[in-house]
């Protein structure tokens, strides 16, 4: 068995990830500090505390496990946060990156698995977004994650770390066996807000900004379920392994959803209303994030069919009517 390093495995994205890499046959080794994630998550491979600064831990970690690829999940990830506080951005995002990508190559190390963001991309009006636009973030989140995409750049210049880079756009849904899911504290993310206002766990959904200049006047974004996002990126370590080299990929469907369609999809999925309001926009938020690339299809071989937002919502739904949100 081949052992892969998960940074972040015990939150959303990595642990799904971590699920994905075991049934494609490789043991995923997680490396979590828990600041943001839950050791309960951590069910497919071996856990191993520790914080992405510790650059003494991480080398003990490489050299117990001698993994064969690095997935790089663990990030702080709130956008209106980011904008609050740039410096814990920087600090953690950044100086952490670059203390693992340090101990990557120190440790022979030679495939990177990175996860980016849309939010690298920034505004751009009426450009569709593929792996060649300009990345002008507009957040300090976006700012970081293109920080860490330049520094991988340059290790794989120097040192020959070759690396996948996917920027995601939204990811919602949670595993269909109701094996894990999304579980934030505190919650910032759309479709999980919205569920707890539909039982009750919070008053009322806000709609952050109805006056942007879209059909409806609510920011449009381009989700994809977070079980087609994992496979992505086994499907990214494949073509490392398989020599193809450095490359990037967005991951979302090329189909944008506004806030008011989430909610009404919403309806359809879980025939109880949405309690919202109205509120103003959201510091740092873009009009419109959708992917104008279909790379990660025909190049990677990637299919997201499990992206349709009735499934991305139901899926969510059931982890939480599990009660998972709960603790
Ligand atoms: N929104 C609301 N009310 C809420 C929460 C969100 O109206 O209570 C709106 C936001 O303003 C935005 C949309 O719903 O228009 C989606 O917001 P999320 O917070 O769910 O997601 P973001 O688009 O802000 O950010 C997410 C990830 C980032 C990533 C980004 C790329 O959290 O890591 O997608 O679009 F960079």
């Amino acid at each position: 068995m081949q052992n892969v390093l998960v940074t972040g495995g015990a939150g959303y994205i990595g642990s799904h990830a971590c699920k994905a890499l075991k049934a494609a046959g490789f043991t995923p080794v997680t490396y979590d500090s828990l600041v943001t994630g839950w050791e309960d998550s951590v069910k497919f491979g071996p856990f191993e505390k520790g914080d992405l600064m510790d650059r003494a831990r991480l080398d003990e970690v490489f050299a117990k496990y001698q993994p064969v690829a690095v997935m790089h999940f663990a990030a702080l990830s709130q956008v209106g946060e980011s904008m609050k506080e740039p410096g814990l951005y920087w600090r953690q995002n950044v100086m952490g990156s670059l203390t693992l990508i340090e101990a990557t190559v120190a440790a022979g190390v030679k495939h990177f698995v990175f996860s980016s963001t849309c939010a690298t991309y920034g505004e751009q009006d009426n450009v569709v977004l593929d792996e060649n636009s300009v990345q002008q973030p507009i957040n300090a989140y976006g700012a970081s994650k293109r920080a860490i995409e330049d520094i991988l750049d340059n290790f794989g210049a120097a040192y020959g770390l070759e690396h996948v880079i996917f920027r995601y756009f939204n990811v919602a849904g949670a595993d269909p066996e109701g094996e894990i899911g999304e579980h934030h504290r505190p919650e910032t993310h759309l479709i999980p807000i919205m569920l707890e206002a539909i039982d009750g766990k919070r008053p009322a959904l806000t709609i952050f900004g109805t006056d942007y200049d879209t059909p409806d006047g609510t920011c449009i974004r381009d989700y994809v379920h977070v079980c087609d996002l994992v496979d992505a990126h086994v499907l990214g370590l494949k073509w490392l392994q398989e020599g193809k080299g450095s490359s990037v990929f967005n991951l979302g469907t090329g189909s944008g959803f506004s806030v008011r369609e989430v909610i009404d999809q919403s309806r359809a999925v879980t025939n109880l209303s949405v309690p919202y309001e109205e509120g103003p926009r959201r510091p740092g938020d873009c009009t419109k994030l959708v992917s104008g690339s279909s790379r990660a299809e025909t190049e990677l071989g990637w299919s997201p069919e499990r992206s349709t937002m009735a499934q991305m919502i139901g899926d969510a739904w059931l982890w939480h009517r599990e009660g998972h949100y709960d603790k």
